[in-house]
């Protein structure tokens, strides 16, 4: 159904199209389209049909006959962000952590049991309530594609339910029973292994894309994270990797070897960690939300992009490290804080979280892409950095379809 007031119907275009018009600065993020790796262009408009581009160009060039035009005054248009790190399914939260961290307190993998048993304890409405609560906020900040990972419920039944609740929201679902090892298996850490591989992947592979592991101190080191991750690809999962988060160590590489699609954190990398990383198809997924919320140094973003290393950026939105669903606060964090540029950020928040989940129909403004778009209070996209902390995301349209209207 059309989302637009339908003014007329003509022969070009079926009832389902839409023109945007009166784009004043337009992000593709296809060079081939427009200027640049960014692809832009000025005085831009864009046509979807059935939910997907149909039509993208000079304002003046446009096509006649689509069913509504809408006019944007001039505004920024992007791709709609792709948040490829995020947990979502869980109940309770975190805040007493939180401040004690803000006071002095180290963060550690622990505080992630807390979660776990407020999860456990939790009903299914329960926890679809709170991410129904989390997708409504990533859709207002501009997100169309999102990852939502388990590793909350640490039992069978309970990572295969925040699998099955996931999934009713995103095809991108991410079987995280190894996130850490749960308090009744504290000192026996080889059978909870032996129970992700042998009871919990069975379970849980039907219904998750991916297969991630927290590869870090206080969780999972690099044999048992590979043993989980091939027994996971072998049931046909497709491997991603929390790696390096709290210290330098195997998970990077590791991720290079089993050509995981991302490692993620990756904030504590030597030479050869990023060496390995830029001369692989595995993207340095970087989490600002969490040094940002740890008080954490942040990870060396110059280094992997000066390297040749592809980046997305994404928000790991969590109850405990970073607990919140802005995409254009990481933006605003990777310019200020690890000092890339607004294109390389806009770029990594959008086409960036493409490449991390392997998709190639999102991320990007071309003839064939799904229509997801955001307009912008803005009459370019560096103002997602130059103005942080202000709610720059106007209107959201997913798959042609207006998701949110202009305030
Ligand atoms: O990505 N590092 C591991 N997992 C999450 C944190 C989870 C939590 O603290 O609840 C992260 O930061
Ligand atoms: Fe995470």
């Amino acid at each position: 159904m059309c989302a637009f007031p339908c003014s007329k119907a003509e022969t070009l275009y079926s009832m389902s199209s839409v023109a945007l018009t009166g784009i004043g600065s337009l992000v593709t993020n296809d060079p081939a389209v427009g200027q640049g790796p960014l692809g832009m262009l000025t005085d831009a408009a864009v046509v979807s049909e059935d939910g997907l581009v149909a039509w993208v160009g000079s304002a003046n060039m446009i096509p006649e006959g689509t069913d509504a035009v809408v006019d944007l005054g001039g505004a920024a248009v992007l791709p709609g962000f792709v948040d490829s790190h995020a947990h979502l399914i869980f109940a309770g939260d975190r805040w007493p952590e939180f401040e004690a961290r803000m006071t002095g307190e180290p963060y550690t993998a622990g505080g992630i049991r807390t979660t776990v048993s407020a999860t456990r304890a939790a009903s299914d409405d329960d926890l679809r309530a709170n991410l129904a609560r989390l997708a409504a906020e990533l859709a207002a900040s501009g997100v169309t594609t999102f990852e939502s990972k388990s590793g909350y419920g640490l039992t069978r039944a309970d990572e295969a339910r925040s699998l099955r609740i996931a999934g009713e929201v995103t095809p991108e679902t991410t079987f995280l029973g190894a996130h850490v090892v749960p308090a009744e298996y504290a000192d026996r850490p080889d059978d909870y292994v032996r129970l992700v591989i042998d009871e919990m992947i069975p379970a849980c592979a039907p219904l998750a894309r991916w297969i991630d592991v927290f590869c870090d101190r206080g969780a999972f080191d690099a044999d048992q994270a590979r043993a989980i991750l091939e027994a996971g690809i072998a049931a046909g999962m497709q491997p991603r990797l929390h790696a390096n988060q709290l210290q330098q160590g195997p998970g990077a590489q590791l991720a290079v070897q089993l050509n995981a699609a991302s490692a993620d954190h990756v904030t504590h990398l030597s030479a050869q960690d990023v060496e390995a990383l830029a001369s692989s198809s595995t993207v340095a997924t970087l989490l600002p939300g969490a040094e940002f919320s740890t008080r954490s140094p942040y990870p060396d973003a110059r280094a992997l992009i000066d390297a040749g290393a592809t980046v997305a950026l994404a928000t790991d939105c969590n109850p405990g490290s970073s607990f919140t669903t802005s995409m254009p606060l990481m933006i605003a964090l990777a310019v200020r804080e690890m000092r890339m540029s607004p294109d390389e950020a806009v770029w990594s928040a959008t086409a960036g979280g493409a490449a991390a989940l392997r998709r190639d129909d999102v991320g990007v403004i071309r003839v064939g892409s799904r229509a997801d778009l955001v307009s912008l209070r803005a009459p370019h996209h560096v103002h997602l950095a130059y103005r942080p902390g202000v709610d720059l995301v106007d209107r959201v349209w997913v798959g042609g379809q207006q998701i949110k209207e202009s305030a």
